[in-house]
């Protein structure tokens, strides 16, 4: 049996547990058998992407970058998953267009609790303007309308939780099987 692909792209802001809920997403795929890539910004920011800054045109283009390897690995029976802030909706929405089989999980965690928990203390600098155009604080974030998955990562969900409910997405979309 050939495997479907499929990109599912976690959304939000820094903090927001995308990086942890991703990995928990592809660990339970891996498990299945199923072939996994995860394309996470910290990451890619460090090879596809490096060089780039956080100017609307930059992370565009970073977006754009992840958006494309996802449908080349997704073409290609791979599940492919991204984790990037991706603040502008209409970039989303373009990677969706070409993206047959696309899942968008958005992780939902106001910034007030994101600027108390701060794990990699770039809320603070923000703040105190020693970091310009973070998201959430001096730059946009525009939440998806019509998100396939909704995490509540402010604490109401654990992040085994959050992964259960992006795999029963995936279940219910016919893209993996009923565990049984
Ligand atoms: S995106 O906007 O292009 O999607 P991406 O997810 O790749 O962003 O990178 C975000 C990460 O870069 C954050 O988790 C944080 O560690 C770091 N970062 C550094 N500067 C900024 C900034 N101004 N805004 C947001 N994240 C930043």
């Amino acid at each position: 049996m050939t495997q479907e692909g499929c990109t599912i792209w976690f959304t939000g802001l820094s903090g927001s547990g995308k990086s942890t809920v991703s990995q928990l997403v592809a660990a339970r795929l891996r498990e299945r058998g199923l072939k996994v890539e995860v394309l996470d910004g910290d990451v890619v920011r460090t090879h596809l992407s490096k060089g780039l800054g956080f100017s609307k045109e930059d992370r565009d283009t970073n977006i754009r970058r992840i958006g494309w390897v996802c449908e080349i690995l997704s073409r290609n029976g791979v599940m492919a998953i991204a984790a990037a802030i991706s603040p502008y909706r209409e970039i989303r929405d373009e990677v969706r267009s070409k993206n047959p089989q696309f899942i968008e999980v958005y992780m939902s965690c106001p910034v007030e609790i994101l600027i108390e928990r701060d794990a990699k203390g770039l809320y603070r600098k923000a703040l105190a303007g020693e970091i310009t155009h973070f998201t959430g604080v001096d730059d946009p974030y525009e939440p998806p309308l019509h998100p396939e998955v909704i995490c509540y990562t402010d604490g109401r969900e654990t992040p085994e939780q959050s992964a259960a409910k992006v795999l029963s997405s995936l279940t219910e979309r016919g893209l993996i099987e009923e565990e049984g």
